[in-house]
């Protein structure tokens, strides 16, 4: 990714300095709790680790694999699991981590799945909101930024060819 072209549209201390403020939010949210942080693999690997270090409250940690059908930049909203938690979710206050919200397809899918297994209560933090392209509805209670429509990767994200989840900032290829 060094061809000149591609764009940080957000810095890596900016992300480290908004996810401070959610963990101070969710410290607040979950005091005398003790939550279940939920990782959206795998876009989501990075923030949540960055957010899980930042947290004070005791958490418990457990992975949901999710992944679209569809092409590289657009979902079809037909959802498939591709890695299910390992404990049972009842009665738990589930905290879900997101990389990204675009149409909200994914996490109503997932939000169902999850309210379906008779959860105490459901919450979820979101690192980047592309809220202009949204086609339903879906509850955030913490998000680190809205973007505009542009195509994002690094940061966990993947970027062209499946690459670049590993760049330290969230980047875009040039506006069209
Ligand atoms: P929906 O439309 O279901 O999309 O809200 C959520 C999922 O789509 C992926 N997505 C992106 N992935 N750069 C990416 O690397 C993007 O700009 C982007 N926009 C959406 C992502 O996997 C997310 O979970
Ligand atoms: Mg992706």
């Amino acid at each position: 990714m060094n061809d000149g072209r591609h764009e940080i549209l957000v810095h890596r201390q900016e992300i480290a300095r908004r996810t401070r403020e959610i963990a101070r939010g969710i410290d607040e949210v979950y005091s005398g709790e003790i939550p279940v942080l939920m990782p959206l693999l795998r876009g989501a690997f990075v923030f949540a680790a960055d957010l899980a270090r930042q947290v004070e409250v005791d958490v418990e940690v457990e992975f949901l694999g999710a992944s679209s059908y569809g092409g590289a930049t657009e979902t079809s909203g037909e959802i498939r699991l591709t890695l299910d938690t390992s404990t049972p979710l009842s009665g738990r206050h589930v905290l879900i981590v997101e990389d990204i919200v675009d149409t909200g397809l994914t996490l109503a899918y997932i939000h169902k799945l999850i309210r379906s297994r008779g959860v105490a209560s459901l919450r979820t933090a979101v690192l980047l909101d592309k809220r202009c392209r949204r086609k339903v509805e879906v509850d955030l209670d913490w998000v680190g930024f809205v973007i505009p429509d542009r195509f994002v990767f690094g940061y966990g994200l993947d970027g062209p060819g499946g690459l670049y989840r590993n760049l330290p900032d969230i980047t875009a290829l040039p506006a069209e």
